[in-house]
């Protein structure tokens, strides 16, 4: 992919890259809606995700492209009047406004050209490979000194700040600190990580249901409310620093001081998401398939009904993926409102387990859920 993307960076301004650098997008195992309350995420980051071809300039001009969005053009601003615009150049843009707050301002601008290979709207956190891709570009072309942690908390802090998605750490830390053929175990509040290789006889399968989470954004924001109004209520009967800090007898001791049926059901996805995500990863390292399979249908079931942040579409391919030969489990992964489901599958099973799923996802909705089986990729890295 950097070859096309360089071609693509000449075509467009002129003049061969300075540097290529590539972050993959992620899809998370188990551990859903945890990551802003304290808890334990399990992600991997993909083979997919998006090349960027960039260049410093000697004036303080910044000039971005996406082969991904050719009818944007090239969207052109100063260092001096850094704003978002509401395109697709607002998750560039909100990185580099954001190194200010980390000790780094760049003095010159740059031009960029970007081409990605993962589904826009799928959930697939092209948004956070996109940040963490600015980050670690801007670091090269002009030699600041951030570690890939540091580039996984600035794109947070970037979409938190200036894109007004309150989303938690797992998506950018995916990006930045993905291993190959590894699932990653990070504890939100500390980010403390541990790699767990995933077994070579389970084959990741991913499919897009089709349906865009755009509503995703101001849900998520709610979610995240509901889930600090629980926390607020529960800490008058038991001091709890965040919802996944209590274990599921407590919660289950202390849960009517939360008032709200609501924010109860939310907060009891997030302790039991968060134990589960726990028993997931001790599952994967002893190679119990079959359990790890179990908590990840537990898990969609939670989303479903508590969480509530699955739609039909996604409903559908869970269940159907449940009852397929050759599957340990499957669930939705991501935000939720649309986008994909993460299916664990036998490898000699998952052509014949897409072409059924696909077939009945045709059958009840008339329209194509695309499939990827997917490698499980390096972090972000310059190429
Ligand atoms: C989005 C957010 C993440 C995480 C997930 C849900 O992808 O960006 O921080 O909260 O939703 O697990």
């Amino acid at each position: 992919m950097s070859k096309s993307v360089s071609g693509i960076f000449e075509t467009v301004f002129g003049a061969a890259p300075e540097l290529c650098a590539f972050a993959p997008g992620r899809v998370n195992l188990i551990g859903e809606h945890t990551d802003y309350n304290g808890g334990r995420v399990f992600p991997c980051a993909l083979g997919m995700g998006i090349s960027c071809a960039a260049r410093a300039r000697d004036d303080r001009s910044l000039r971005f492209y996406s082969a991904n969005f050719p009818n944007k053009g090239v969207t052109a601003l100063s260092l001096d009047r850094l704003e978002t615009c509401g395109s697709w150049a607002d998750y560039p843009i909100a990185v580099i406004k954001a190194f200010k707050g980390f000790g780094y301002e760049p003095e010159r601008g740059a031009d960029f050209a970007f081409l990605g290979d993962l589904p826009d709207g799928a959930g697939l956190s092209s948004s956070a490979a996109l940040e963490v891709l600015t980050g670690l570009v801007i670091s090269a072309l002009y030699g600041f000194k951030m570690t890939a942690q540091e580039l996984a908390v600035l794109g947070q802090f970037a979409e938190n700040r200036f894109i007004g998605v309150n989303c938690g750490i797992m998506d950018q830390f995916a990006s930045a600190m993905g291993r190959e053929n590894s699932a990653i175990l990070l504890d939100s509040l500390t980010l403390s990580y541990k790699y767990a290789p995933v077994p070579e006889e389970a084959a990741l399968v991913i499919i897009n249901s089709g349906v865009k989470h755009s509503l995703a954004s101001s849900a998520y924001n709610d979610r995240r409310r509901e889930c600090e109004t629980a926390l607020a209520d529960i800490n008058t009967a038991i001091k709890a620093p965040s919802l996944c800090s209590l274990a599921p007898d407590q919660f289950e001791r202390y849960k009517d001081a939360i008032k709200s049926p609501v924010c109860q059901r939310r907060a009891k996805h997030a302790v039991y998401e968060n134990a589960r995500a726990y028993l997931a990863a001790q599952a994967l390292e002893s190679g119990d398939l079959n359990s790890f399979g179990e908590l990840m249908m537990s898990s969609h079931i939670s989303l479903r009904d508590d969480y509530e942040v699955s739609c039909a579409e996604l409903d559908f391919l869970a269940e159907a993926a449940w009852s397929a030969e050759g599957v340990y489990g499957a669930r939705m992964t991501g935000g939720g409102f649309g986008g994909c489901t993460v299916n664990l599958v036998k490898k000699d099973y998952a052509n014949a387990f897409i072409k059924t799923i696909t077939k009945k996802y045709r059958d009840r909705f008339g329209t194509e859920a695309a499939a990827y089986r997917v490698k499980i990729g390096g972090g972000a890295r310059l190429l």
